[in-house]
């Protein structure tokens, strides 16, 4: 990474505001349900903590859309990090308000506070320099390292950076040595797997993908839009009707490039969409009007899984199937399970498809699994991430 780290300035002592990502997933109750973005903060935390600096983090949680709402505080998030750090995290009331600069003002060496949700103020997702100015006077430091909002050019996120010493943290700098060198460096053979809803929210991942891999196989919803660009019956299935051009272009892209382009050759289809719904396996080409396809079939599962079995470098982003539903989450698991004994390097692009390998009890044998869902898709499309570019170069 050409962006220095923490590790790379004078930190001793310092009072350091730290960008994390802390939009975890809560129930109904406010109790966290994969706390995996905290955990993954703590190195960079303890690192400041062992260098007796003063600790201020920030984090959005949801979309408060510029407004104070309960439901989307961080009091959450600060009991859940005082419990894995060990000490106390106190919550400020307010975000860059009296209570902040108060708490922030009096900050001892060694002691960790935590902002209010960024989103309360309007001027966060709007990059509003008089509340970058504000984030930057709580601190001598900024240290960015919440990848997973890195793709969004808001005020915590990159406008404070302009007017303090900025560097990453070191999840940052994790994530991108995994997926930075997974994509310029593969051990090949070097495949992808790509599930998801629609075609549209994945051209420039496939596009920029296309370059690199040598397998490209498809999974999700989209590819009912690719069976349909072929002339093929898709019933009630997902479909994008103003994507069939494009999806027959990639296939012709692919085919130009010798990547070979693997679709489903079967599918699990439902009668509705139900958990309970009554539900039958199908080749690709047989999918009645009435149906609606949610997961990969068997043939499909064992036509990638043993393809997997070949490859060195495996880049998996999107679930399969509808794997919030058990009996269409066989696919993703099936692939999730065999790829877990792959001897390659595999990485986990965030998102569902993380989510599906931590609930399958997976994840440690995976090489890295992103924290950045939309964070790490821009990244493998090649896009620059506001938030990483906003730092000082080594
Ligand atoms: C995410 O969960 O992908 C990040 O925290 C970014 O959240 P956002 O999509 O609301 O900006």
């Amino acid at each position: 990474m050409n962006k220095k780290t923490i590790k790379d300035i004078d930190i001793k002592g310092k009072k350091v505001l730290v960008r994390c990502d802390f939009n975890v997933p809560y129930d109904e109750n406010r109790v966290i349900t994969d706390n995996r973005r905290i955990v993954a903060a703590l190195p960079t935390i303890q690192y400041l903590l062992d260098n007796n600096c003063k600790v201020i983090l920030c984090s959005h949680l949801g979309r408060p859309k510029g407004e104070v709402k309960p439901e989307f505080s961080l009091d959450i998030v600060a009991k859940e990090l005082s419990k894995l750090l060990g000490k106390e995290v106190v919550l400020a009331k307010d975000v860059v308000g009296p209570d902040a600069k108060r708490l922030a003002e009096n900050l001892q060496e060694g002691e960790v506070m935590l902002l209010e949700n960024v989103r309360y103020e309007a001027g966060e997702e709007k990059n509003d320099e008089a509340l970058s100015k504000e984030f930057a006077s709580l601190a001598e430091i900024y240290v960015n390292d919440a990848f997973g909002t890195a793709h969004r050019a808001h005020s915590s996120t990159t406008g404070v950076a302009a007017f303090l010493p900025a560097v990453s943290g070191f999840l940052i700098e994790k994530e991108l040595n995994f997926l930075g060198t997974a994509l310029e460096n593969p051990e090949r053979p070097f495949m992808a797997i790509l599930g998801g809803k629609k075609v549209s929210d994945k051209i420039g991942v496939i596009k920029a993908l296309l370059e690199k891999v040598d397998v490209l196989m498809i999974g999700g919803a989209m590819a009912y839009t690719f069976f349909k660009s072929m002339g093929y019956e898709v019933g009630n299935s997902i479909c994008e009707l103003d994507k069939l051009d494009l999806a027959k272009e990639l296939m012709e892209e692919a085919k130009a490039k010798g990547v070979k382009f693997m679709l489903p050759v079967d599918t699990k289809i439902g009668k509705e969409f139900d958990p309970n719904t009554e539900s039958k396996t199908v080749k690709y080409t047989e999918i009645p009007t009435d149906w609606e396809g949610y997961d990969i079939g068997q043939e499909t599962i064992d036509l990638y899984c043993k393809e997997l079995q070949n490859a060195k470098t495996v880049v998996w982003n999107g679930p399969l199937g509808l794997f919030e539903f058990d009996q269409f989450a066989i696919g993703t698991n099936r692939i999730a399970e065999a790829l877990a004994d792959v001897d390659a390097i595999k990485i986990i692009g965030g998102g569902d498809s993380a989510a599906a390998v931590e609930k399958a009890g997976l994840a440690e044998k995976f090489t890295h699994i992103s924290t950045g869902g939309g964070a790490s898709l821009e990244f493998l499309e090649g896009k620059k991430l506001p938030g990483i570019e906003a730092l000082q170069d080594k």
